[in-house]
This record gives structure tokens, C-alpha cells and sequence, in this order.
């Protein structure tokens, strides 16, 4: 069985309260060990529920680059948007130029954060650049303002549904990966590396940076997550 289905299984086994295994004696065998012997992503809620976060990724995409490519590229091309207006854009980084990005964020944060405490920021970076990869969220404001021009009541949503697109492009590209069984993180040290990151890959000045998703193999399980009640966050009426 692939690590992804059995790293799957547990963080399922997880969330549904299913019993844990007898005493783990590693975090990689915890995360291994198989608890629910029949569930697999093949529906969407699974999948819902496979997407985590997870920082302890590889470079070894269980995937070719250039599916993985594909992959990115048809999530956001098919993420809805507000008149259709497409206005998301990606910066795909792959190899040396997924170093390079993790690279500059560090010299970006060494700039602000104190000598004396970087050696925690500098550990976090380290395992960003461990990932295969990374996506680069953009949204076009040419886009945004162009479509406040022509649709003046609208004026005022014109931003906030860019954002929105935004969301859902950056959730579409996560549950795609996830269904590769490639793990991912979404980090958000824009607007520090803004500018850096404009002239070392030419990107258009429109282009607002909104965030970045690393991306590579699953290493380790997500952690435990919480849900809180139901009745403090539906309303069904009926
Ligand atoms: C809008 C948004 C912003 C987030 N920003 C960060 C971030 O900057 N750094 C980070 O490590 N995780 C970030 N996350 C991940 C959340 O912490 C994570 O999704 C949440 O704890 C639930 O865990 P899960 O993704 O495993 O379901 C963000 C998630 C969302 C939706």
C-alpha cells in the first residue's frame, strides 16, 4: 500500500474517532500504521478530509513533474470566478527554482526578524525548502480594476471577489495535489517578499501576490484536528 493511502487512513481514523493503534513507537510509524482498512479518497468528501496541511514533506513527487504541472494549472483554469473574469494567476516553481524561492523568503525574514531568534524561523524555511515545489498565488488587479470600470454598481465586490477567487483557487490546487497524494502547505509571507519575488521571475506589476503553497511528497501525518460543534456554525431551516 502507498504511504499517501496509509497516512490517509490514519488521519481519517483521526478525525472520525476511529480506535488509535497500540503504542506508536515513531512519528513516520505512527502516521503509517493502517487503522481503517477500507477507506480511500474516491469520493469528494474523502478527499476533503485527505487534504491537511503538512509540513514534513520530499522532493519525491509520487508524480511527474509535468502532471503535476497539468494538474496545477486545470485546478485553477476550472476554480469559478466572479463574471467569469479569470482574474487568479500562479507562479509554478519547481527544483532549483523552488530552493531559490525558499531562499529569498529567508533573506526577506532575516532582514526583520532578530539575529537571536531566527534559528526557529530558519528551521521552518528549511523544511519549506525540503518540499519539491511550491505555487505562487497571484491576483490580476488589472483584472479587478478593469471590471470596476465597466460594472460601477459593482465597484465595491469587485476586490472581495477577487479574493474570494482567490480561496477557492488556492483549495482547488490543495485538493488536486492531495488527490496525487502530494502533501502541501499554504504560507503567507507576502507582502515582505513581494518585490523580490517580482524581479526574480519578471512578473507583471499587476500581479498582487496572495500566497504561496509548498508542495512536495508526505514525509509525516498531518497533526490532530479539532472540529468545533455543529450548532455553533450551521443554521438549517427548513
Ligand atoms: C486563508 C488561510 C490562511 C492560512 N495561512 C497559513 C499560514 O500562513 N501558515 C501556515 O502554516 N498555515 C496556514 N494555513 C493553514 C491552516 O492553519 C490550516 O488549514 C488549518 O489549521 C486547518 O488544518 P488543515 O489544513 O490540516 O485542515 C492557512 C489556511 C487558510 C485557509
Amino acid at each position: 500500500m502507498d504511504p499517501f493511502q496509509q497516512i490517509l487512513k490514519s488521519t481519517l481514523a483521526r478525525t472520525d474517532a476511529a480506535p488509535q493503534a497500540a503504542v506508536p513507537q515513531t512519528l513516520l510509524e505512527t502516521a503509517l500504521q493502517p487503522q481503517l482498512p477500507t477507506v480511500v479518497a474516491d469520493d469528494f468528501l474523502s478527499l476533503a478530509k485527505a487534504r491537511r496541511t503538512i509540513y514534513t514533506l520530499g522532493k519525491d513527487l509520487p508524480v511527474g513533474e509535468e502532471e503535476v504541472i497539468a494538474t496545477i494549472k486545470e485546478a485553477i483554469r476550472q476554480a469559478p470566478s466572479a463574471f467569469n473574469s479569470q482574474s487568479s494567476r500562479a507562479l509554478i516553481l519547481l527544483g532549483k527554482e523552488h530552493d531559490r524561492f525558499w531562499e529569498l523568503v529567508r533573506e526577506q525574514l532575516r532582514k526583520v526578524i532578530p539575529a537571536e531568534n531566527f534559528h526557529a524561523t530558519a528551521d521552518k524555511l528549511d523544511g519549506f525548502a525540503a518540499a519539491a515545489g511550491s505555487v505562487l498565488f497571484f491576483e490580476d488587479q488589472e483584472v479587478v480594476t478593469h471590471l470596476q470600470r465597466q460594472y460601477i454598481a459593482y465597484a465595491d465586490n469587485f476586490p472581495i471577489w477577487s479574493e474570494q477567487s482567490s480561496g477557492i483557487a488556492q483549495y482547488a490546487v490543495w485538493l488536486a495535489l492531495a488527490e496525487k497524494h502530494i502533501g502541501a502547505n499554504l504560507q503567507h509571507y507576502n507582502p515582505l517578499i513581494d518585490l523580490d519575488v517580482r524581479a526574480t521571475w519578471n512578473i507583471p506589476e499587476s500581479w498582487k501576490l496572495r500566497a504561496e503553497m509548498n508542495f512536495g511528497n508526505l514525509i509525516a501525518a498531518a497533526d490532530e484536528k479539532t472540529f468545533i460543534d455543529d450548532d455553533k456554525r450551521f443554521i438549517v431551516a427548513r
